[in-house]
Parts: structure tokens; sequence; C-alpha cells
């Protein structure tokens, strides 16, 4: 592989100098540097890559062992080495058939852990079941990380097909989160789900239990508006939640891909079974394609090359994810833990140090609004930050049809503009245009340069439906996995974020003051010292 990556440094020196738009001279390129699924178009011809480009980086694929690695983790194989688990996610959507982990078939559990969720949400909706003050008109979700992102991302992206209770979510341990979210709802028709798969969590713990003291404030049997969604089953029931009212799933379920599952309960709660069903399918159509496209037509594979030339090869390290769909608000937050906590890692599983960058820097914010905050820099800063936009052909408001062509123009008009730039004769000439002259021109012509070149993708679908949902971020989870196997490293672990934890564990007695905090550092000392003195006012 080494060869292939020095051949892909080579390659970014040769073209260093060419602009993308140049590749547009050729007619074809839109098309041979697009590719489809069903009727999602993935387009990165304004990007640098080049048909020679394009077959390294598809050597570095194979080379990678890419399709062995793909089979693997369908076929339940414990690629999630460090922790000794298959990575099974994809069979929580899977139409039919089997998957065998450990010689036994997971499937028919996961189908009747669906179907209780199915029952269940059903009655939920219908009324059958219902809060000790009458039908359930609230889902206060509790959970962080993967049993929060996924559902909230979710919930607010499928907003048009939102026909059950309405759906609030608690991650953040500071009190103000549950507090706010709490101080608006009637304990006797709120449901409250805590969405934790080890049930140990702090931060989920803690806000479960102040759910739990705010409904015991006015129901007389709280536990019997809970739901948990989790692994844990003792301690689900050591809190008080009846196995009737939990869903569980396995290990090989990770946090943050684990909506499709009991996680996704508050989804299945907002949209109904029958639509949680069409997002289920809209992340098996792409697994299927992941599984079968050949590679120059496979959206997961290509997404991913297109990410490693920008980031191990070009070396940008951050990307930026564009939604021009107000509903994908969450979405780049669930991306930054989709990919950074999957592919942010220092170590390969070797247990070698990685010779290129590992995940980058993913943010990102909805069109229009991030134009009129960070583009500046994307279109003028000294760093390239590549872009990856997202956009309907359609909205959901047919009535407001203006409002989505104006979105639609803005989205396409800043993939262009960012290819193209602004040269310094284009801009002398608006300088003139504004009545600048001589020196004074000049210098007002070189703040107008775009430098363009900048590279950016674009995906583009029908409609933002349930299982178009489902398929976009079926794309994006692939795309984490092939720039994880390609880069040699462990997408399924998460050991980065153990140290914080355990230190601030530690650190809770300290600032209760029950603990001296012998052994903290300087900075520590003096941070905790500041509030001592502010709590002896
Ligand atoms: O802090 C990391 C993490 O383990 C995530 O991977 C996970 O999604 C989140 O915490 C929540 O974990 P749990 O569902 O066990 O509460």
């Amino acid at each position: 592989m080494d060869r292939i990556w020095m051949a892909l440094d080579a390659r970014a020196r040769a073209v260093a100098e060419r602009p993308i738009s140049a590749l547009f001279e050729d007619p074809g390129r839109a098309a041979a540097f697009s590719a489809r699924e069903g009727d999602m178009l993935f387009d990165y011809s304004k990007t640098n890559i080049d048909a020679e480009t394009l077959e390294l980086l598809l050597n570095l694929a194979e080379a990678a062992g890419l399709a062995a690695c793909r089979e693997a983790m369908f076929t339940g194989a414990k690629i999630n080495e460090t922790e000794g688990r298959a990575v099974l996610h994809t069979a929580l959507r899977a139409p039919g058939g089997s998957v065998q982990v450990d010689g036994r078939d997971v499937m028919p559990e996961l189908r009747a852990t669906l179907a209780r969720m199915r029952t269940f949400a059903e009655m939920v909706r219908g009324g059958q079941f219902a809060g000790q003050g009458g039908a359930i008109t609230d889902v206060v979700n509790i959970g962080i990380g993967g049993s929060d992102l996924g559902p909230a991302m979710a919930v607010q992206a499928l907003a048009p097909f939102h026909d059950g209770p309405r759906c609030h979510f608690v991650s953040n341990v500071d009190g103000a989160h549950v507090a706010d979210t709490l101080k608006r709802l009637n304990p006797e028709t709120t449901l409250v789900i805590v969405a934790s798969k080890t049930f140990t969590t702090i931060e989920t713990m803690t806000n479960a239990e102040t759910a739990r003291d705010w409904m015991a404030a006015r129901v007389a049997d709280p536990a019997a508006q809970f739901v948990a969604l989790s692994s844990a089953q003792e301690r689900t029931q050591a809190f008080g939640i009846p196995a009737g009212r939990v869903f569980g799933f396995e290990d090989w379920v990770g946090g943050r891909y684990s909506v499709w599952g009991p996680i996704g309960l508050s989804l299945m709660l907002a949209i109904g079974p029958d639509r949680f069903d069409d997002f289920l399918s809209g992340g098996a159509v792409m697994d299927a394609h992941f599984r079968s496209a050949p590679p120059r037509g496979n959206l997961p594979v290509l997404l991913a090359l297109v990410g490693l030339w920008h980031a191990q090869v070009l070396g940008h390290p951050t990307r930026a994810v564009l939604p021009y769909d107000q509903r994908l608000a969450r979405l780049p937050a669930y991306l930054q833990q989709l990919e950074m906590e999957s592919n942010g890692k220092g170590v390969t599983m070797q247990g070698t140090r990685p010779l290129r960058p590992t995940g980058p820097v993913v943010w990102g914010e909805p069109g229009t609004n991030g134009q009129h905050a960070f583009y500046q820099l994307l279109h003028q800063g000294t760093q390239v930050v590549p872009c990856e936009f997202l956009v309907a052909a359609r909205g959901h408001e047919p009535d407001l049809a203006h409002h989505h062509r104006l979105l639609l123009a803005n989205a396409l008009a800043q993939s262009a503009a960012l290819m193209r730039g602004r040269s310094l004769d284009e801009a002398r000439a608006i300088a003139a245009r504004a009545g600048h002259a001589g020196d004074e021109l000049e210098r007002q012509a070189r703040h107008r340069v775009f430098a363009g070149n900048r590279p950016s993708t674009m995906l583009i679908y029908p409609q933002l439906t349930p299982q178009v949902l489902g398929r976009i971020v079926a794309l994006y989870e692939h795309r984490v996995f092939v720039e994880g196997v390609i880069l040699g490293i462990n997408s399924f672990d998460q050991w980065g974020v153990e140290l914080g934890k355990e230190l601030a564990t530690a650190l809770a007695p300290v600032i209760a003051g029950t603990d001296p905090g012998a052994g903290l550092d300087g900075s520590t000392r003096a941070l905790l010292q500041f509030v001592a003195e502010f709590e002896s006012r």
C-alpha cells in the first residue's frame, strides 16, 4: 500500500497547479465523476480527482482488502478486535436471512425485539398505553452520544412525517438541559425513555434519576411511565423498569450505529412503525448497494476515496458537511460522532502508529445559514476546507416551492463559486465599476479575489423521506468503514473517551468536598480553588 500512497502523493504534486475548473474541458466530466444509487446522485466532479487519481484510489481500496473486510462485517466476524466484538448494525435493518455470531443466528431475536417495539409504539400512539393522566403527549429520550444523536437527528429530519407524541431529547448532564425540558411538560402524560446501552453512563443516569424524581412528585407510579433501551437488563431492573418495558440489543451494535434498533424507539413513536420500517429499508438498500456495486459506482466507496484524497493525501485537516436542508440541522453533529469517534484513532490494528493522519475534523451547519457565518473562510481563508453539500431536489412545502428553488440555487451556486473563484482581472473590473482607480483600484481588487479551486461534493436526493434518510445515514456509516479499513484502524472502539470519564468520576467527590484530591495538577487545583472561593461567598 505504501507504494500506492506514494503514487498518490506524486499525483497530488503533479496536479497541484491545475484548476479544478480546467477538468470540465472534458464535456463528460460530470457524468464520469458522479455515481448513482437508485435516484440518489453523488457528484464529485468538482474535486481535483481525475481518471489517474481515481485509479490509484481504487487500487488503495483493493490493496487494503476492502471487499473481504466488508463481507467480514456483514457476516458477523469479530472485526472490532480490541473489544472482541462483531459489528452488526446492518443486521438491525436486514430484510431477512440469517446472521451467525458465535454459531447462533441473531436474526430471530432482533425481529422479536423489533416486533415488541412496534406493538409498544402502536399502543402509545393509539392511547392504549397511557400515562397516569391520560394519553401520552410527550416523550423524553434521555441518552447521550449514540443514544441521543441518532434519534434526535432523525426525528428532526422527518418532521413532515411526525404524527405521534412530541419528542424531546435530554443529553447534557448540565441540569439546565433537563430542567428546561421538563418544566414545559406534564408528568402525567409524559413517557420517559432512558436510552443507554451500558446503563452506566453518568450523564444519562443522573438525568434519568432527576426525571424520575420529577415524575414521582406528581404521579403515583413513576416507573410505569419509564422505558429502558439497554443491553444491561440487571441495571434496568435495579432502576425499577420492568423487563416488559426494556428493549435490549447486543454488544455488536455500537452506540453511534444504534439508531436502527431500540435506540430508535423515539423515532418510531414519532413517525410510526411503518415509516420506521421505511427508514430501515433505506438502510438496507444502501447496504445492498455497498455490498454489490462495483467500486467505481459504489457511493460509500467513492465518498470514502474522496475523503481520503482530501484528508490523507492533500492534508486538509477538516471537512465541512453542509446540508441545504434545515431538517438535517443535526446531521453535522451526528456525523461528528460517527466519523470522529470511529476514525479519530492514533494506532493501527497492529498497534503501530498510523503513517497517515487518521480521521479529519468534521463540522458544519445547514445552508444557507452557514453562508452568513463561516463561508467567508471557505472562500477566502488560507485553509482549504473540502465541502460536502447535501440537498433535496424537492422540498416538503409545495406552497413554498419558491423557497426551495432559492435553497437549491444557493447550494449549487456555492459549490460552483468554491471551484471557480474570481480572478484578479474580474476583481479589477468590479473595483473599477465601484469607482476606484489607480493604486486604490489595485488594493481594492485584491480584497475581492477568490482563489477558487476549492473542492466540494454534492449529494442530491429526490426528497427527504424516511427511506432516503435511511440511505443517507447508511451511506455515511459505510464511508467511515471504508476509510477505516484503508487507514488500517479499528473504527468500532472508542478508548479515547475513557480517560476523561475516569477523571471526572474522580473529581466529583473533590468538588463535593469529600475528597482532598491528592495528586492533582496545578492548573486543576487552581481552578478548583476558584470554584471553592466562589461557593464560600
Ligand atoms: O462516550 C462514548 C460513548 O460510549 C459513546 O460511544 C456512546 O454512544 C455514548 O457514550 C453513550 O453510551 P451509552 O449508550 O452506554 O450510555
